[in-house]
């Protein structure tokens, strides 16, 4: 697309004519932000290799990172995948929702989209303004989380359009993500189903369906899934996870906690933010890139991190909290 505009308007996602228009900025080869349960993405259309390639520019993202197809219903993610009689199940149950599949890719999928791989990243969002823009561009999304490679996902219109928004044809707010984590990745090309990456979808949740799954998150010798690289998600300011009272703070360092509850001595700390104060793991998973985008824009020198129990929503919360907290 030609002409793209210097600031990207920002519309109502629930506004029918903006819909309208965003598919035709699809069709026409431009880049569109929408939200979806999950976090916001930068669409393209998947059919068009040059759009795509506009995709990876802007994010800054290295061309080994494959990127998810949307779709809007499972006979379309069947026209770009070869699912394995094992997906059936998982699609019924899960989809629209934060649940992707890996499954070998049909030859109509450009090589850009899956950086060359003969497999394919598939999920139906579960998002109305997403469904509707999906359905009206009549083409399967290629889309990444809407923000700079490697920085924090943005969970509302807000935070796309203060770092991409002058790159890209426009942004669709739909107001704040409900799940506000990634979906889950799991790939069905392997004999055992293996989790690439923790998210929206609870572990136990596809192992109640598909018994015991091999689990490779953040397997770091060689990432197959780029989102497995270590340091991800990441805030500038420089963050650690630390254990109630493990801390040492020297005198004048200004310190932002990120924690579940209200902390014991808030006084201690320069900025406090609370994920969940009845301590819900999904509400605190809705809250937590909000709030570390809100520590990371304060002159802090430094966050500390509680540690959530590691089932449920806790699995993505703290795989995205180690990642951020990984310095190399
Ligand atoms: O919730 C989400 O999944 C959001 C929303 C916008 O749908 N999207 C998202 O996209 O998180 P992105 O690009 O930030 O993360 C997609 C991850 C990357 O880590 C990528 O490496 C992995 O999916 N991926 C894509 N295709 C793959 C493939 N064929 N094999 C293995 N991993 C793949
Ligand atoms: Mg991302």
């Amino acid at each position: 697309m030609e002409d793209v505009l210097p600031i990207s308007e920002i519309a109502d996602a629930s506004d029918a004519g903006a819909i309208k228009k965003a598919a035709h900025i699809i069709r026409s080869g431009g880049l569109v932000a929408f939200p979806t349960e999950t976090v916001y993405g930068l669409g393209a259309d998947a059919g068009n290799p040059r759009a795509v390639a506009r995709l990876f520019e802007v994010k800054a993202r290295p061309r080994m990172d494959p990127v998810i197809v949307h779709v809007a219903d499972i006979e379309t993610a069947k026209r770009y995948g070869k699912f394995p009689e094992s997906a059936n199940r998982l699609m019924k149950k899960f989809w629209p929702g934060p649940l992707t599949l890996i499954v070998e890719k049909k030859p109509s999928v450009p090589e850009i989209v899956t950086a060359g791989l003969e497999t394919v990243a598939i999920r139906i969002p579960n998002h109305p303004a997403a469904l509707a823009l999906i359905t009206a561009a009549r083409c399967g999304i290629a889309a990444p989380s809407a923000n700079p490679f490697g920085y924090v996902s943005p969970t509302e219109a807000q935070h796309v359009a203060e770092q991409l928004g002058d790159a890209i044809d426009m942004i669709l707010d739909g107001g704040s993500c409900i799940i506000g984590v990634e979906s889950t990745i799991l790939s069905m090309v392997s004999s055992i189903p293996c989790i690439l990456r923790a998210g929206g979808t609870a572990v136990e949740e596809l192992e109640s369906i598909l018994g015991k799954l091999d689990v490779s998150i953040g397997s770091l010798q060689r990432p197959n899934s780029p989102g497995q690289l270590k340091r991800h998600y990441a805030t500038k300011t420089r963050m650690e996870i630390v254990e109630e009272g493990f801390e040492r703070i020297a005198p004048g360092e200004r310190v932002g906690l990120l924690s579940m509850i209200p902390p014991l001595n808030p006084e201690k700390y320069a900025a406090v933010e609370v994920l969940s104060a009845s301590g819900n793991l999904r509400e605190a998973a809705a809250n937590l890139f909000r709030a570390l985008r809100h520590l990371d824009a304060l002159p802090l020198d430094r966050i500390i991190a509680r540690p959530v129990g590691e089932e449920g929503m806790g699995l993505a919360i703290m795989d995205r909290l180690r990642r951020c907290s990984t310095r190399e």
